[in-house]
């Protein structure tokens, strides 16, 4: 199911300010089981040129020339040992409900030519240049007071650590938006060289071991359309909250984290809710840490 595909470098020709790099993408296709069509998407590599990025992608088992599909994209923050996604966007859930921060996407139907499929980020029809650091693809939530300071607060984090940097590795994740339940996701630096698995931080054994319970990453949330639990870190980090059950007050927004929700679902607490899901019932195994840790002990490393 996981497979790895390395290539070499390829530099393209380097013009004055024009720095382009295509990258050898590694990548991990994760293909769903249950749904008949066995589509699968497997990234080639990524070209960063001055800013803006775009993905190249093959699709297996697939006879259209159009496919339906979300892109995210996400930075590794050494200083908060956790990941930032570089696009943002306001949310109110439903009418009444607060208006939160969290991460986003873009969505796009791609059309296959004659290189094959790709996708450049972009936002109503324009590209997107990371070097002006996180993009928001909304309006950012204001407000007056103490409750504007806080929003304030988290604004100039996501401003901080949403900084492009060429260092920094960054993940890509194409994810199906049409019946076939696909994705796929790549590492690599700003500067354009690829980055194994392996070698990526914050893959999290926690995250590995869902799978000796949840096979095939089938996950009911999100419709079942997001697979590869890397991938729910690019959004389901320090800077996204739940719409639903926050309120309009300092602090008061609920976190939703992977590691809260996750600790939370798995716990079987009376009333806790995820958007308008209530996980009472389910059993907790938050009594066995193995199940989930395997071997290791986790500590607390990072700011949660
Ligand atoms: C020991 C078994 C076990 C392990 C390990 C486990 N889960 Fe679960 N999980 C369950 C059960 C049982 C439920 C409740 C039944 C259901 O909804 O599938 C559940 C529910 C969930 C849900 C809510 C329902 C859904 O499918 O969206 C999510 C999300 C989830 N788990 C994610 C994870 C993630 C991520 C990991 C790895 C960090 C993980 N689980 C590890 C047993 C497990
Ligand atoms: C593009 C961003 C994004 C990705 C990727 C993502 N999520 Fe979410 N998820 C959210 C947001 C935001 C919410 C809260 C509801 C909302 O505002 O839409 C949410 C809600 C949920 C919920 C609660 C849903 C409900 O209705 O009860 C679960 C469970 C969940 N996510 C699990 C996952 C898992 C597991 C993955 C990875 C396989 C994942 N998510 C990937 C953004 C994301
Ligand atoms: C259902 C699965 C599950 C169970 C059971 C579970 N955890 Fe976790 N744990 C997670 C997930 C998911 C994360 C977040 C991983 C990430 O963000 O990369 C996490 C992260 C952590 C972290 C943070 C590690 C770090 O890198 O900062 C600590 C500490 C932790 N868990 C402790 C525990 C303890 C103690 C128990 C038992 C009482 C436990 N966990 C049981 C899923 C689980």
């Amino acid at each position: 199911m996981l497979r790895t595909n390395k290539r070499k470098l390829l530099l393209l020709p380097t013009m004055l300010l024009v720095i382009a790099f295509a990258v050898a993408a590694l990548t991990y296709t994760a293909i769903a089981s249950g749904h008949s069509a066995q589509a699968a998407a497997k990234i080639t590599s990524v070209t960063v040129n001055n800013g803006e990025i775009t993905v190249h992608f093959d699709m297996q088992n697939y006879a259209a020339d159009q496919v339906s599909l979300e892109f995210t994209i996400a930075k590794w923050v050494n200083e908060k040992v956790g990941w930032i996604s570089m696009l943002q966007r306001n949310r109110i859930y439903e009418e009444g409900a607060t208006e939160v921060i969290r991460a986003g996407n873009l969505r796009e139907s791609v059309t296959k030519d004659k290189g094959g499929f790709a996708y450049t980020f972009k936002h109503r029809d324009n590209p997107i240049d990371f070097r002006d650091g996180a993009y928001w693809t909304h309006n950012k939530p204001a407000a007056d007071g103490a409750y504007g300071d806080y929003i304030n607060m988290i604004l100039s984090e996501i401003e901080r650590h949403g900084k492009w940097d060429p260092d920094a590795i960054y993940r890509i994740g194409v994810t199906s938006r049409q019946d076939e339940r696909f994705t796929a996701v790549t590492y690599f630096t700003g500067r354009g060289t690829t980055v194994e698995a392996a070698n990526v931080p914050g893959q999290s054994d926690a995250l590995v071991s869902c799978l000796s319970c949840h096979p095939g990453a089938e996950f009911k949330a999100h419709s079942n359309r997001r697979h590869d639990q890397g991938l729910c870190l690019s959004c389901h980090n320090n800077f996204t909250y739940d719409s639903m059950n926050s309120a309009a007050e300092p602090d008061g927004w609920a976190k939703i984290d992977m590691l809260t929700m996750i600790h939370s679902i798995h716990a079987g607490i009376e009333g806790y809710k995820v958007a308008k899901t209530d996980y009472s019932n389910v059993p907790s195994f938050m009594t066995n840490c193995a199940a989930c840790h395997g071997d290791t002990t986790p500590v607390p490393v990072r700011g949660y």
